[in-house]
């Protein structure tokens, strides 16, 4: 995780940084700092633990002037989140410093010998070795060519990293490098950036050069950049992408935080994903670069993703089960990448992350393109490493996702996914042309539901007061909604803090319904499906140990509104399937109401970050 910002060129370089940094504050906030090659020719820097607000409190009075620079913004792995574990770090002169994204994994046996050779060190992080590397190749093998000193101190490393450096001694440079941890560059008429993600770049530039694994990258003042890999030889022609998003996408635009933006932006975000997706031959995944042919025949997917995301491959499972007729394997990707898998010449993978930068994911996809089998990832981010690293790629076009907690992507992900089902459906002869058209109608009906949806968030205020007080709370629901609940649960618990168990709710007398007692908040995600009848049972159980039950569920359901103490209405979905599209949105709006309720910053909940770059 962490955010890295960096900047040489004719403009002071602070105003930049700091606000690149709060562009990148979803990808850490346990500390953060920056420092300034200043015209006295030493570099000057501030860095504490807190956020990027503290730290911009900090710089007001500490003048830092100069037009080459680094910044962080920090989730810490490595060493407690304290003001002397902040980046950027130094070498044992001062003239060296560093900003780290990843993991040195081989810290240990290099801060030994590093301590032997004399070095000092000023922090716990695995971080700070790169520094002393560094300060030992500039003064030795490279000869002051801060490139090639970069170059070699890499060479020693083992795990993840995204680098900027930068040296009083090389003026005017920066230094980036990268190995698994994103790192993107822009050219521009004043300089060159280069950030951890294109957010921080918005308004500066349409056209980024990623970094790819291995290589090292020197930016000059007057905005030119030289790309070498990791054995010294230029690369002549380094990757560039197009940014498709305009500043103001990830701006708050009136809104009081961006759960609140991103959660009203589901409708729009899902008409753009599905406009224009139906041809004469039924569902059109061109991107997806797989032959008819190929998707006749396949006859196994594994689903593979963690956390919300996960909960989409849930969902994706029974689309593809029902429609295609294709056996699914859904797991959490730290624990797909530890144990052996069956693949054969006709199996795909699905890797699903909004970010595209998830380690436990990315690993997952590696792990089976080794084995053989057609990697596809469903994501967000354009240019993303899971873009890169995948065979096929299927953009959500969700737009930037800032709030920590996902929202837009998880609803823009699932349909992404039913667009796959039916794609595959379809070659397999499972579904046809009409019965693909009808679906995609279906489809294309759910902004318009989920609007309706939005217009009720009145329910939520007024369901979020059940929950003042509680100690602990559960979600259930039957078949896809099961994945309802387990999403709200998780919803509820990142941004409030409050414990939220999800259960199948017929699973709920083996075990979780000790928990219930009077006044025990349970929400029960209770649609007109076939499941319906059995989860009221359910729900009549919870009522009878006087526990307080919040249903989701359909317009019109005389027997839910009987039975519940609150209930957030949703308008009816014809395919069950696609139901956990809309009855998410309500719980989504819950999570936020009972975390505003607690105090809570919904946007930056403690501990977590946004894009989770270390296993
Ligand atoms: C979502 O609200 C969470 N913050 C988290 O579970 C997230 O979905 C997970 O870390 C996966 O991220 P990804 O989709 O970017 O891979
Ligand atoms: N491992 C480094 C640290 O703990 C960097 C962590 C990160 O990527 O945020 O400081």
């Amino acid at each position: 995780m962490c955010g890295i910002v960096g900047y040489t060129g004719s403009e002071q370089a602070a105003p930049f940084l700091l606000a690149g940094l709060a562009a990148l504050e979803y990808r850490g906030y346990d500390s953060a700092g920056i420092e300034v090659l200043s015209p006295d020719g030493g570099l000057h820097g501030v860095k504490c633990a807190g956020r990027v607000a503290t730290l911009q409190e900090r710089c007001a009075t500490a003048n830092l002037v100069g037009t080459s620079g680094i910044a962080h913004t920090r989730w810490a792995t490595h060493g407690a989140p304290s003001d002397k574990n902040a980046h950027p770090h130094l070498d044992c002169s001062g003239r060296i410093a560093i900003v780290h994204n990843g993991i040195i994994e081989n810290y240990r046996q290099l801060r030994e010998q590093l301590l032997t050779a004399g070095h000092e060190f000023a922090s716990d992080t695995d971080s700070e070795v790169v520094a002393h590397l560094v300060e030992d190749s500039l003064n030795g093998p490279a000869h002051g060519d801060l490139l090639e000193a970069v170059r070699i101190a890499c060479g020693r490393l083992q795990g993840s990293w995204a680098l900027a450096v930068i040296s009083a001694d090389n003026p005017g440079q920066i230094v980036v490098a990268r190995r698994r941890s994103p790192l993107v560059i822009a050219r521009t008429g004043d300089g060159a950036y280069a950030a951890s993600d294109v957010t921080a770049l918005a308004g500066k530039a349409s056209t980024v050069i990623q970094l790819e694994d291995g290589q090292v990258a020197r930016m000059d003042k007057d905005g030119s950049v030289r790309v070498i890999s990791h054995d010294g030889t230029l690369v002549s022609r380094p990757a560039t992408y197009k940014i498709d998003w305009d500043a103001s996408a990830a701006t708050l635009g009136g809104y009081p935080d961006f759960m609140a933006k991103e959660i009203a932006e589901q409708p729009e975000a899902l008409e753009r994903l599905l406009a224009d997706r139906l041809g004469s031959d039924g569902i059109r995944l061109d991107e997806l670069d797989m032959t008819a042919e190929e998707a006749a025949t396949i006859d196994r997917v594994y689903v593979v993703a963690c956390g919300t995301s996960y909960h989409v491959g849930l969902i994706t499972r029974t689309a593809i089960e029902t429609w295609a007729k294709v056996p699914v394997v859904v797991e959490t990707a730290s624990e797909f990448i530890y144990h052996d898998v069956l693949v054969t010449d006709h199996t795909l993978c699905v890797i699903i992350t909004q970010s595209g930068e998830t380690a436990d994911t990315l690993a997952a996809g590696r792990k089976m393109h080794d084995l053989g089998a057609k990697v596809l990832a469903i994501t967000n981010v354009v240019g993303c490493t899971a873009a890169r690293e995948s065979d096929g790629v299927l953009y959500i076009q969700a737009g930037p996702e800032v709030c920590v907690c996902s929202t837009k992507a998880y609803t823009a992900q699932m349909v992404a996914a039913f667009l796959l089902a039916l794609y595959l459906a379809h070659r397999k002869g499972e579904l046809d042309n009409i019965q693909v058209a009808e679906k995609y109608q279906e489809l294309r009906e759910l902004p318009d539901i989920i609007r309706e949806v939005l217009k009720r968030s009145w329910q939520d205020r007024v369901a979020a007061s059940e929950f003042e007080g509680a100690y602990s709370s559960l979600f259930i629901g039957r078949g896809v909604n099961a994945t309802t609940a387990a999403e709200g649960a998780l919803k509820l618990k990142e941004i409030s803090y409050l414990h939220a168990e999800s259960y199948a709710a017929g699973e709920m007398k083996h075990g979780p319904i000790a928990l219930l007692e009077p006044g025990y908040p349970v929400v029960a995600v209770v649609p007109r499906d076939h499941w319906h009848d059995k989860t009221v049972s359910n729900i009549e159980e919870v009522i009878a140990r006087g526990a307080t039950c919040i249903a989701v569920a359909t317009d019109g359901d005389a027997d839910v509104a009987a039975l519940c103490n609150r209930v957030l209405w949703v308008p009816p979905v014809e395919d069950e399937i696609l139901e956990p599209v809309v009855t998410v949105v309500h719980l989504q709006m819950l999570a936020r109401y009972v975390a505003l309720d607690r105090g809570c910053d919904v946007d930056k909940p403690r501990n977590l970050a946004k894009s989770v770059t270390v296993e």
